[in-house]
């Protein structure tokens, strides 16, 4: 990956707050760069530096350390007045929508134009084309406390795409909402990408929400990114604790390294990188070896109608049964591993 396609790098990036009780690192030495056109996860547990570090990206907070460019710029080598040139280019939604309540949806949606400067006739129009994007066009004379909360964030959503940013900030935007408007909202950010091109950066404790849409996620675990990479690479085999505790679940938090029974049988670890369906991989697997296996552990699920993640089996007791298994996963260019 070329530099100039990262619309978002984190350099070095680090965050200290100096409260009267005493300094909080809320972030530290965070590199990470976003590739234009993406749309990049960041998960982690609540106080990990998720909010500090979408905040540093549009300079709401100043970080204290390293730097973060954007366009190939550094926002820290900026005037004011370039900053907020730079910030009107990454709109930004919350979980709590943030709507103004004495305005209508319209006026809602050509507020930043009218700060901006932007002439009536204009911003109404646009706010009009944006409303109809996300599907409120017939609501435009209502105001947000007629709206369900789902209807809310797609005010917001059109209101942050006013000023046609080439990047959207979502800052857990459906954690307030049910799982079924949670996946139109995604479905909503999903069009915004693939048809306006515009980069969205999303914030969330949900790793359903990062499998739903992302391309890429990183994971942030006490002020650190973890790990982070494309979606299906951390799925399928990720590699700190942290990263297991997140995709395996709260269930399986605690019980590194997991153990796989005390059968003598040798144990394999399959990982599913997004590139074969979990299906036709176990029953092509047991028709062409025409040996049953004992699926003792799995967890996986599809991604983009992919499957990643793991699963441990185990092998026939007989030395060429069990070769069998891993000759046919080999031949296959499936990824394993033996286990204890
Ligand atoms: N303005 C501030 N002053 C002092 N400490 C702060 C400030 N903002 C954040 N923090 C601290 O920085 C750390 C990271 O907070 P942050 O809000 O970024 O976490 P988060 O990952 O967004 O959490 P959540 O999932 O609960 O929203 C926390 O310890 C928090 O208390
Ligand atoms: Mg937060």
């Amino acid at each position: 990956m070329t530099q100039e396609n990262n619309i978002v790098r984190m350099v070095h990036m680090g965050k200290t707050f100096h409260t009267d009780s005493g300094d909080v690192k809320a972030l530290d030495d965070i590199n990470l760069d976003i590739k234009e056109g993406s749309i990049q996860g960041i998960i982690g547990l609540s106080g990990a530096g998720k909010s500090t570090l979408v905040r540093c990206i549009n300079y709401l907070e100043i970080p204290t350390n390293g730097q973060v460019l954007f366009e190939g710029r550094s926002l820290g080598d900026m005037t004011a007045a370039e900053v907020r040139e730079a910030r009107k280019k990454m709109g930004m939604i919350f979980q709590q929508f943030n709507l103004l309540d004495q305005r209508n949806l319209l006026k809602n949606v050509t507020f930043p134009l009218e700060i901006s400067g932007v002439d009536k006739k204009t911003a109404n129009a646009r706010a009009l084309e944006l409303l109809k994007l996300v599907g409120l066009e017939d609501r435009v004379k209502n105001y947000p406390s007629q709206l369900s909360g789902g209807q809310k964030q797609r005010v917001a959503i059109a209101r942050a795409l006013a000023t046609n940013p080439k990047v959207l900030l979502c800052d857990e935007a459906t954690s307030a909402l049910d799982p079924k408007t949670t996946g139109q909202i995604l479905e909503l950010l999903k069009k915004i990408n693939r048809e306006m091109g515009v980069t969205v950066i999303v914030i969330t404790h949900q790793m359903s929400v990062i499998e739903a849409i992302c391309d890429s996620v990183a994971i942030i675990d006490h002020s650190h990114i973890a790990e982070s990479g494309p979606v299906s690479e951390i799925f399928a085999n990720p590699k700190t604790e942290i990263g297991r505790k997140l995709i395996l679940g709260d269930g399986n938090a605690d019980s590194t390294p997991i153990s796989f029974g005390d059968s003598k049988n040798r144990k394999i670890r399959i990982v599913f990188d997004g590139l074969s369906a979990y299906k036709p991989v176990i029953s092509e697997m047991t028709l062409a070896c025409g040996v049953p296996v004992n699926i003792l552990f799995a967890n996986t699920r599809e991604v983009e109608g992919k499957a990643v993640g793991q699963m441990v089996i185990e092998l026939p007791e007989e030395r060429s049964e069990a070769d069998k298994i891993t000759d046919y996963l080999t031949e296959n260019t499936i990824t394993f591993e033996e286990v204890q």
